[in-house]
């Protein structure tokens, strides 16, 4: 098989606060192959875009990290450490939740592509420009040659993206990160967007990491989706099987808690009952176990391993769904009346932090 075009190993990421270390992303795991793409699902808070922004090269120099990540078997840290700046631009590069935090407000939207063609590839400028057209017409922006010379105060919250996703595609990436891509936008605008990431990832043979707190999104999007919770990788397989046999009670949750096509329309959605944890000085225990339903006593003790691995399916659970233990686990709380949601081990973790 060829190598991944990108491996992360044992990543780790700790903030130093004055209100202690704030332990952000802990031992995440993944590859990517060419042109495939993996969904990071987690709520907020779960160390998704900590994790982007360590690929990308932009955490403060406050953090400490630990871990490796490999880029077409290149080290990444240490094409940080040699100041190779194109390589963010060229190879790898990343599509932010809101398109203001990546456009120049006083610039015009063509301009800001031309100049990103510039600075990576060196193009001049009528040719920079006239491909900054090109792009905003790829990218579906309705009339380009006009739109190439107005503000991004005078589009819309969905054509701004756009300009974002043409800006980020200049330069023909190998790998590009969407975090949140489309969390700024409504419902409809959000389907045309991820339809066209999804549609010029194919034509480019393009790798993409997915990033969204919403798991109905990384729906029929992504080959692999992993599912991040305090921090950690909980769970990862193929997206076929995490949406069909699943086995973290969080990413079992989360799946309660998103509509499905084949419900009737009043189906309640099950939201998930408390909030995730602090990351400072975090307990040793699994960090859902306050939440979930199937949690024993054991929970609040041990850190899960990974374990399971069945193919590139694994999980980090003492009580799995979907198989005997867990369903047993979850009947002995249902049976103690315990029907909120592990809310009955939250006082004693609470007591034990
Ligand atoms: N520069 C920083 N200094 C201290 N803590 C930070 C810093 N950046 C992020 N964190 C903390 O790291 C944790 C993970 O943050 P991150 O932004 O990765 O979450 P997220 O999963 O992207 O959430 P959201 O869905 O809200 O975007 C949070 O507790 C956050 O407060
Ligand atoms: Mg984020």
């Amino acid at each position: 098989m060829a190598e991944p075009l990108l491996t992360v190993r044992d990543l780790s990421v700790r903030f130093p606060t004055t209100r202690g270390v704030v332990q952000a992303v802990n031992g995440v795991e993944f590859d990517l192959e060419e042109g495939q793409t993996i969904g990071i699902v987690g709520e907020s808070g779960s160390g998704k875009s900590v994790t982007a922004k360590t690929l990308m090269n932009l955490l403060p120099r406050s953090a400490e990290i630990e871990g490796e990540v490999t880029f077409d078997g290149r080290d990444v840290r240490e094409i940080a450490a040699k100041g190779e700046d194109h390589f963010w631009g060229v190879q790898m590069t990343m599509v932010f939740q809101d398109p203001m935090t990546s456009l120049n407000p006083v610039k015009r939207c063509g301009e800001q592509i031309a100049e990103t063609l510039r600075y990576h590839l060196g193009h001049d400028k009528k040719k920079a420009i006239s491909e900054s057209i090109d792009l905003l017409e790829r990218v579906g922006i309705p009339e380009p040659a006009k739109r190439e010379r107005q503000y991004p105060h005078e589009l819309s919250g969905g054509l701004r993206q756009r300009v974002v996703i043409a800006m980020a595609l200049a330069c023909q990436p190998r790998l590009l990160i969407a975090d949140e891509p489309t969390t700024a936008v409504d419902v409809t605008v959000q389907k045309l967007l991820l339809d066209l990431l999804d549609d010029l990832r194919k034509e480019r043979q393009m790798s993409m990491i997915l990033i969204t707190h919403d798991l109905g999104v990384a729906r029929g999007r992504c080959d692999e989706v992993a599912v991040m919770y305090a921090g950690r990788i909980v769970e990862r397989a193929d997206s076929h099987t995490l949406f069909s046999d699943s086995r973290h009670p969080y990413t079992d949750a989360l799946l309660r808690s998103i509509p499905r096509i084949e419900q009737p329309s009043h189906t309640r959605l099950d939201p998930i009952p408390g909030r995730p944890p602090e990351l400072i000085n975090p307990p040793v225990r699994c960090a859902y176990a306050p939440r979930c339903r199937f949690a024993q006593r054991n929970c609040l003790e041990e850190i899960p391993d990974v374990s399971g691995v069945v193919g590139m399916h694994s999980f980090a659970c003492h009580y799995p769904a979907n198989t005997e233990r867990g369903e047993a686990a979850l009947q002995s709380n249902l049976d103690r009346g315990e029907t909120a949601g592990g809310l009955h081990l939250h006082a004693v973790a609470e007591g034990a932090s």
